[in-house]
């Protein structure tokens, strides 16, 4: 079910990344100036990198000990974050063939507002746009969107699922040939083929039409990272590829068989719905180094640091345990797949909380680490053994880290066969292999009550 050939994101931080990552000499703290994103799209597109990935948060995470203190000393991921659709504006005018996707929540948008950006960047880019859709986690960020609190899972969900089914409406509002330009009739645009969306629901009252014509690509391609059973959920029916984490190649093939499962179940081409695990490979010129490489950047990670950002994914004060004692099982309001990653770290090597946070800001997920040949076998491993349809590729450190993958692990990805020499088509979806929708495709998607499904 897989296809011939992986494909590859990367996720680049617009702030630092992982903790440590920034501390380390070769890492280039150019996150506020347009010319090093500029550079990293450049690095990606001469890689064939099908796309270039934004994650965002709404808030300076403060879950652990209620304060942003940690945070911020310790340059803890998510603690700087620039507006990614602007970052990408910037990319997109120095590339041609680079995808382009911002991470933007439900929850505290306006579908109305999201369409318009993506529909946007889309046409301004050929193309070329993606959006991450989150339902957000942090009670931090509820108390940046005049709440106290933040919605609960379920309501969270039920909001997604309003949400696209609106901003897919917003993209058809405009059939694909209502822009006219005759300038001797005059038509500019024809009014039969641009009409209002007259929605009405149970969050949102919206008329439309859009004031921008159909994306190029009909729909940006849509992109989630949900664990939870309602995420999944949620992925299966909307999204066109799925990020994911996982702590060995086992989780990773029983998540790609489920969500398989899911989509086919939900009546779509499962081939449709691409499944990128996030990895984080450390490769040097020979195993030896990319080792030393590793050891020098785990060597700079202050576990505060990464207890700190755990916090913010799990969305837990994990200041309030004991820093010598193992992580009891706790309730997860936020990430359940990460959760899922540290309990089996933790029960796998016995770690202590503190232990456990140097881990987890330390940690190559996938584990690969070395030359540029044993980190191509062991993704053509994950590749082949059904657990992913590519990789969504972090850098250990920004900017070379992605220079060094580009420029090591691409050429033996394209000697095997398993990574494209050039790109396939000129927009997203055609390079990830996916069909354009067609209109009002989103009737497809839309949850129905059993009766009527
Ligand atoms: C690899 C990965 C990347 C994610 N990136 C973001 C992000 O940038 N911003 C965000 O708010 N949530 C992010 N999430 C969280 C998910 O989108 C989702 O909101 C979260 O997992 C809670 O949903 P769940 O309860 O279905 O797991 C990410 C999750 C994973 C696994």
């Amino acid at each position: 079910m897989t296809d011939p050939q992986m494909h590859l994101a990367a996720f680049i931080t617009a702030g630092p990344g992982r903790p440590g990552g920034w501390r380390f000499p070769a890492s280039v703290p150019g996150w506020l100036s347009a010319d090093y994103y500029q550079n990293i799209a450049r690095t990606l597109e001469d890689g064939r990198f099908d796309l270039a990935f934004f994650a965002d948060i709404l808030s300076v995470p403060d879950r652990f000990g209620s304060s942003t203190d940690t945070q911020l000393r310790n340059g803890a991921l998510g603690s700087m974050r620039l507006d990614p659709l602007h970052v990408l504006s910037s990319m997109g005018a120095v590339t041609r063939h680079l995808g382009l996707a911002a991470t933007v929540s439900t929850t505290y948008a306006q579908p109305f507002t999201v369409a318009r950006s993506f529909a946007s960047l889309d046409h301004l880019t050929g193309g070329r746009a993606a959006w991450n859709v989150v339902t957000s986690f942090q009670e931090s960020e509820a108390r940046n969107f005049n709440r106290d609190e933040q919605f609960p899972r379920e309501k969270r969900y039920e909001r997604a699922d309003e949400f696209l089914e609106v901003a897919a409406k917003l993209w058809d509002s405009w059939e694909d040939d209502a822009l006219i330009l005759d300038t001797e009739a005059p038509l500019f645009a024809d009014p039969a083929k641009v009409q209002a969306i007259d929605h009405k629901g149970e969050w949102f009252t919206v008329q439309g039409p859009l004031n921008v014509p159909r994306p190029p690509q009909g729909y940006p391609v849509v992109i989630q990272a949900g664990a939870s059973a309602k995420g999944k959920d949620f992925a299966a029916r909307w999204s066109d590829v799925i990020f994911c984490s996982h702590a060995s190649l086992e989780s990773a093939q029983d998540f790609y068989r489920e969500i398989k499962e899911r989509a086919a179940a939900h009546g779509r081409d499962p081939r449709q719905v691409k499944i990128l695990p996030s990895i984080a490979p450390i490769v040097g010129a020979t195993g030896a180094i990319a080792r030393q490489i590793f050891e020098e950047l785990f060597e700079l990670v202050p576990p505060l640091g990464g207890l700190s950002t755990l916090a913010y994914h799990l969305d837990v004060d994990l200041s309030t345990f004991p820093l010598d004692e193992r992580l009891p099982d706790v309730e997860v309001p936020g990430v359940e797949g990460h959760y899922r990653e540290v309990r089996e770290i933790t029960e796998r090597e016995g770690l202590t909380l503190r232990e456990l946070g140097k881990q987890y800001g330390g940690r190559v997920e996938g584990g690969f680490i070395g030359s540029a040949t044993d980190v191509a076998d062991g993704l053509e491993e994950w590749f082949t053994g059904g657990a992913c349809d590519g990789f969504m590729v972090q850098a250990p450190y920004q900017p070379g880290g992605f220079e060094d993958f580009t420029r090591q692990v691409v050429p033996e990805l394209q000697k095997r066969g398993l990574f494209r020499t050039e790109y396939e088509g000129g927009t997203l979806r055609e390079n990830l292999g996916l069909g354009r929708p067609a209109a009002r495709e989103w009737e497809n998607r839309i949850p129905r009550p059993a009766s009527v499904a």
